[in-house]
């Protein structure tokens, strides 16, 4: 049993993991015991906090510490919880060492090792420092250096530890053609829990994402103390913010421990998934922007190229389609001026033909009937035109009708001596297998060999969630949902290697699975099924607030729109498909003349901004949540250029024009205003010089009244 005299710390030892603008301070107690110090502002040097006193009795529990382990004094929800083979359920770790080391000039990495009093277990915790972003990484490396098995039946990633007068927590939840809504709410006392059960469509319930507010109590976008926190991983997680008795916060985020017991084997080691944390004082835009700048130059697949304009097949031909259909979608999308054209779900199954989600997973030959040039011929037709080729493929799951699903029944998810379930008509195959893994593999490896050379983007969907879980091949079944997404990232490996330029885009009936882990392998996602103009306002909101525009596909499609019903304008639908990556999503042999005209000319204008968009500042203007408008707008780095974004959502009456202030440019230059995709501006200042300081102090005032009027304009400074 460990005696703490808590009373002062007395320090020997003081970690600071630091940015260029915060310091995370770890420090250990007279005990020995690692704790979680603070987190924040600069403090200067750690060695203040060797005199640092809380006035706790030293005879009752511990203070917070930086991994808490289930046992000893320590009572709260712990990171980590093992189970020995002695059956005892505590462990105590204490401090043995640490090392800093520079991975770059401005990333360092700092490793503190920390061991069990009275076994051989060992915890690595890895902290990566992102000097210019202000973003620290955080994971645990669990070694059972001892000569039993050992179970893990808790092991998060990390822990911090906060004391503030009130917490303010935003997160997001959704559901299928409905992400990432956004939710405020002050913490109380107790626990309170973010997390997914549901395996591998790991995001239509809450995103492993969120903000915190410190001292505040509402979300603001330019000041105040916030930090930011996201989880890297495409499995089950947990994130767990206990307000305890004395009104400190511990927040710990991992996978979750849900039927996830896992043994780790004498000699073994387990790495947990990344944390990623950012701190500023300046409120939740600096929060995104940090987490943007820091995905974009360190940790996302796609790095520094811009994204392509496409059509996607899908909603303008669904499953009904032949050679002609899609050549002539070719045709028009090249001619509108895209970049892409990807083809959808569809196109494979003989025996059994994929013509609607009853059928065809699994059986991944080219349709020879819908398309008996074949794929490489569409490949070839779209290059010809000048626009690159792309194809779905949703390579974990299968149909019950389909040569797969009676070839290999052993390959599906299923407890054994139960029915197995099926959700959209498909099952979902054992990524824990090797021989899925192999399989898996090779769907996209020989879809790429069918395009001869010639295919340039995949879209992986996942289309079903894990139920009735099992597995056939592993003989501990708690290991299923950790060994699954371990299956699925090892796959992404392989695939990387081979095909390193690939641009793969991670869908998962939309944004099911989007995550800082799935984006370490793929370039995007599909950020919502739901393609229409006003309910997209909202997912792209709460999606950009954590993921950075560069990641997030955003398409025009028909109108009514097929999943709300809904009727915006066509120009409405461009200027918001133009503040993520634009695509379409319709059939353009059902657009009129004019509509083409508008879309080519919107169409050439984004490929002008999306510079911007995709590599610049994301200020939010206006929050769809707070009245009758949306507003945003994108700086370059250079504070030289910007795109403003605005969007009427409630008619108000015809004399209400909204006042949007500017954010994020140079208060000393002088921007010229230009308005782009209107006959009539909406802006009296179109084709006007304003100070920076003007469109910060006063803002513009356009006359966005009617439901639907939305605006874009191109700021540039003069010389
Ligand atoms: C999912 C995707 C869609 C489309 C269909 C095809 O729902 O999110 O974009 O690809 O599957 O079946």
């Amino acid at each position: 049993m460990l005696i703490v005299s808590s009373l002062a710390y007395a320090a020997q030892v003081q970690i600071a993991i630091s940015t260029d603008h915060t310091d995370m301070v770890l420090a250990t107690n007279k005990a020995n015991q690692l704790m979680f110090m603070y987190y924040g502002t600069k403090v200067g040097c750690p060695q203040q906090f060797e005199q640092f006193q809380s006035y706790r009795r030293s005879d009752y529990s511990t203070e917070p510490l930086a991994y808490p382990a289930r046992g000893g004094r320590f009572f709260n929800q712990p990171a980590l919880a093992v189970k020995y083979s002695d059956g005892d359920a505590n462990t105590e770790l204490t401090y043995s060492s640490h090392e800093t080391k520079n991975i770059s000039s401005d990333v360092k990495q700092t490793t503190v090792l920390l061991s069990d009093t009275k076994t051989s277990l060992e915890v690595q915790l890895v902290y990566t420092a992102y000097l210019k972003e202000d973003v620290i990484m955080a994971h645990a490396v669990i070694t059972n250096k001892g000569k039993k098995d050992i179970t893990l039946e808790n092991y998060a990633s990390s822990a911090i530890n906060l004391k503030a007068s009130s917490y303010l927590l935003t997160h997001y939840y959704g559901s299928w053609a409905r992400e990432m809504q956004v939710e405020h709410e002050l913490l109380t006392h107790g626990i309170k829990t973010i997390e997914n059960k549901m395996g591998v469509r790991t995001t239509h319930t809450e995103n492993p994402s969120f903000m915190l507010s410190l001292d505040n109590s509402s979300l603001d976008e330019n000041h105040g103390e916030v930090i930011a926190g996201a989880l890297a991983w495409s499995g089950n997680y947990k994130l767990q913010f206990q307000m305890d008795e004395t009104d400190r916060l511990s927040i710990i985020c991992g996978i979750n421990d849900y039927a996830s017991a896992y043994t780790l084997k004498k000699g073994a080691t387990f790495s947990t998934p990344e944390m990623i944390w950012t701190f500023t004082t300046s409120g939740a835009g600096q929060a995104s922007r940090n987490l943007h700048d820091w995905a974009r130059r360190h940790y996302i697949y796609s790095k520094g190229h811009l994204a392509y304009t496409l059509l996607n097949s899908w909603e303008g031909a669904y499953f009904d389609f032949n050679t002609k259909t899609l050549t002539d979608m070719i045709d028009d999308a090249a001619a509108m001026g895209l970049e892409m054209f990807v083809l959808d779900d569809g196109w494979f199954g003989n025996e059994y033909p994929r013509n609607s989600s009853r059928a065809g997973l699994g059986d991944w030959q080219t349709n020879t009937q819908k398309i008996p040039e074949g794929i490489a011929y569409l490949a070839d037709y779209a290059h010809k035109k000048g626009i690159k080729f792309g194809i779905w493929i949703e390579p974990e799951m299968v149909n019950p009708s389909s040569n797969l699903a009676h070839k290999h029944p052993e390959w599906i998810v299923k407890s054994s001596g139960r029915e197995i379930t099926t959700t959209r008509n498909q099952w979902l195959l054992d990524l824990t297998r090797p021989e899925v893994q192999d399989f898996v593999f090779s769907v996209f490896d020989e879809t790429m060999k069918k395009g001869e050379g010639k295919i340039d983007y995949i879209k992986w969907d996942c289309n079903r969630h894990v139920e009735s879980f099992g597995s056939t091949w592993l003989t501990e079944q708690s290991r299923f949902f950790v060994d699954y997404t371990l299956g699925l990232y090892s796959v992404m490996k392989r695939i990387r290697e081979k095909y390193p330029n690939t641009i793969i885009q991670s869908c998962s009936s939309g944004g099911g699975r989007v995550d800082f882990g799935a984006l370490e392998y793929f370039d995007e996602v599909w950020t919502s099924d739901n393609t229409e103009a006003l309910s997209r306002i909202f997912i792209q909101y709460g999606t950009n607030m954590i993921y950075p525009a560069a990641t997030t596909g955003s398409h025009v499609s028909a109108v009514p729109n097929h999943q709300t019903n809904n009727i915006t304008p066509l120009k409405f639908r461009f200027d918001l498909a133009s503040t993520g990556r634009m695509g379409m999503e319709l059939q353009p042999a059902n657009m009129t003349k004019e509509e083409r005209t508008f879309a080519a000319k919107a169409i050439q204008s984004y490929k002008q901004l999306r510079h911007l968009v995709q590599d610049g500042d994301l200020y939010r203007l206006v929050s769809p949540y707070d009245g009758n408008h949306y507003a945003l707008m994108y700086v370059s780095k250079d504070k030289k250029e910007a795109m403003v974004a605005a969007f009427c959502i409630h008619y108000q009456g015809r004399t209400k024009t909204p006042k949007i202030r500017l954010h994020g440019l140079d208060p000393q230059m002088k921007y010229s205003i230009e308005e782009i995709n209107n006959e009539k501006p909406s802006f009296w200042g179109n084709g006007k010089t304003f100070s920076g300081a003007w469109l910060i102090g006063q803002g513009i005032n356009p006359q966005l009244v009617k439901l639907y009027d939305s605006g874009i304009w191109h700021l540039k400074a003069q010389e």
